[in-house]
């Protein structure tokens, strides 16, 4: 057994033991509750002790693209670690993947250094330009201007993705991030067979890709069709981009002559960079938020993810439930009134902490659960307009996760996008870069639902240079018996995948079978569950409704979810990458 997961262990079993001290007082009274679900000292479950018989495991990736899966794996054999992968695998999917993210997104990679048994979260998250104002996407009667905050360069943020590469490659790394990039240029210079995902996104976006020439020139034929699954794609512009990345780092990108393209391309359709804008983007290295639930320890992003926070909430409110016991539909009538409670908190409290004050430790706290928890009645779904507060209130697969493990115990769970399919649609001239159409993350208006049907507050109004609200949970759920890294795309649904992913690891289920769960949501407004076909059973969906929920059948599936699993004591690790997607995970 290698020392190094020895002392992965041994420290894992000391967090358990402060996750069951902080659990104490979590003593709650559901009277309404029938015995068997009440769970009144919700981290009581034993810590499992030290694992013992750790031995060594496979290094494991898995993404939403098998190029990206194997440009992270020749990275990784190339003697990069966990975080040099990560650069090579978001580049690559920047190159093959790009419905979902790109150059010039961003988004959250939270970060576990055995070494030293750091976790963090690296915020690459776009920010609105400096010329940002909190209209700016209505119209002088104070309506929302149609599609002016997702199409177009005026949608776009400062993007974050190339500067998050170099503070991995430089901070974290082993490998030169000229040497990360190398797969990425590779595909984007030789080219690369269109698959028939990308084919079905490029379709669906064929009207907006043909209003920019630069994209248009790219994803589609000369005579404007949508070319065949199996052409090769090559991308020189864009290998010229990452050329300069690769050869003089951020900088490469946010100053000279690629900073002068993408705002002389910007502004020329519209948009509002500055070369200033460009100079200024930093990522922030923040605390993840930490918490603990039925004796596992929960890492995830922080805001402006609101991934971890609402990710905490559900399973603190959840802990007092032993839904172990509880059957079918009673489960899923509680994790989805958790669901409502947590997804309000989101669209009341929650924006970049940069520039409005998030009470996290109330939101994430126990306490705070019990309250949330005492309004929920066993046989009634409330709705979601008798919880008190909102002054004013993110689905598809667009967006992109990976998961990485390497041999030495570092892992990354990371989520990354351009926001929707394609981004803005927009490519600027000259770079090769979609731009991304984040600013509709921000409450474009109070009470306005954006592209995802959610709603938010004056947290989340756009100010200049702030980053608009995520929905980004990137998540490593840890036992004493092992480690599983998980996220997924899925915009406002993601969350809920995430914590559903949690619910089914803690109860045994294999990475396979946890990407494959059918899914329900609820997002708080609007108020009703969400589900996939088979998520609930023809009695589930009778009882549910006479609870008075309301529930929609969605005409699709959501969410692209990439798992890998760690069991100490076999050493087994599994890689799943979501049946609804075509990406693959690899162990080797
Ligand atoms: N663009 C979707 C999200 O960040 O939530």
């Amino acid at each position: 057994m290698p020392k190094k997961d020895r002392g992965s262990a041994v420290r894992l079993s000391r967090l358990f033991a402060s996750a069951l001290l902080a659990g104490v007082g979590l003593a709650l009274s559901y009277a309404a509750l029938p015995a068997s679900v009440q769970h009144p000292v919700a981290l009581a479950t034993p810590a499992a002790g030290a694992p013992t018989g750790i031995i060594a495991h496979p290094a494991a990736i898995a993404s939403g693209h098998p190029l990206a899966t194997r440009a992270g794996q020749e990275i990784l054999a190339a003697g990069g670690n966990a975080f040099d992968a990560a650069v090579a695998v978001s580049a690559a999917l920047a190159v093959v993947e790009p419905c979902c993210s790109g150059l010039s997104g961003g988004g959250f990679y939270l970060l576990h250094r055995d070494a030293d048994h750091l976790d963090t979260v690296i915020d690459a998250r776009e920010k609105a330009p400096g010329g940002a104002t909190r209209d700016m996407y209505l119209d002088s009667a104070g309506k929302p201007i149609p599609h002016a905050s997702t199409g177009g360069p005026l949608a776009a943020g400062i993007p974050g993705e190339p500067a998050a590469f170099e503070y991995l490659a430089r901070k974290f790394g082993k490998l030169s991030l000229k040497q990360s990039l190398q797969p990425a240029i590779r595909l984007a210079r030789d080219g690369f067979p269109l698959d028939e995902r990308i084919h079905g996104v490029i379709g669906f976006k064929r009207d907006v890709l043909l209003r920019s020439p630069d994209a248009a020139h790219v994803w589609l034929t000369p005579s404007g069709a949508v070319p065949d699954a199996g052409t090769i794609i090559k991308q020189q512009q864009l290998a010229a981009t990452l050329e300069a990345l690769a050869n003089d780092g951020a900088r490469g990108f946010y100053t000279g002559h690629v900073a002068q393209d993408l705002v002389a391309g910007v502004r020329a359709g519209g948009g509002i960079w500055t070369l200033a804008d460009l100079a200024a983007y930093k990522v922030v290295e923040r605390k993840p938020i930490i918490g603990s639930y039925r004796g596992a320890r929960i890492v995830s992003a922080s805001p402006p993810a609101s991934g971890g926070v609402v990710l905490m909430d559900e399973l603190n409110i959840l802990s007092g439930f032993d839904l172990q016991k509880a059957n079918p539909a009673l489960r899923k009538h509680l994790v989805i009134e958790a669901m409502r409670r947590a997804y309000r908190d989101r669209a009341i409290y929650l924006g970049d902490p940069d520039f409005v004050q998030i009470p996290v430790a109330m939101l994430t706290s126990a306490d705070y659960a019990a309250g949330q928890r005492g309004s929920i009645r066993p046989d009634k779904a409330m709705p979601s307009e008798m919880l008190p507060g909102v002054e004013e209130p993110s689905s598809g697969p667009h967006t992109t996760h990976f998961s990485i493990l390497d041999a030495a115990g570092n892992r990354v769970a990371a989520t990354i996008s351009l926001n929707l399919y394609l981004g803005s649609g927009f490519m600027v001239p000259k770079t090769g870069v979609m731009l991304n159409n984040t600013m509709d993350d921000f409450s474009i208006k109070q009470a306005t639902q954006n592209a995802f049907g959610l709603v938010g507050g004056t947290a989340n109004a756009i100010a200049p240079n702030k980053r608009s609200l995520s929905s980004m949970t990137p998540t490593f759920v840890e036992t004493p018996h092992g480690v599983m890294i998980v996220g997924t795309p899925g915009g406002s649904y993601i969350i809920n995948m995430v914590l559903l992913g949690t619910l089914n690891y803690l109860d045994g289920m294999s990475a396979a079978d946890i990407v494959r769960y059918p899914r329900y949501h609820h997002q708080y407004l609007p108020d009703e569950v969400d589900y996939e076909k088979g998520a609930l059973s023809a009695d589930e969906i009778r009882t549910l409704e006479g609870e008075g929920h309301q529930l929609r059948e969605s005409s699709r599936q959501w969410g692209n979810m990439q798992v890998i699993t760690w069991d100490f004591a076999s050493g087994r690790v599994e890689a799943a990458s979501d049946p609804r997607g075509a990406g693959e995970g690899l162990v080797y």
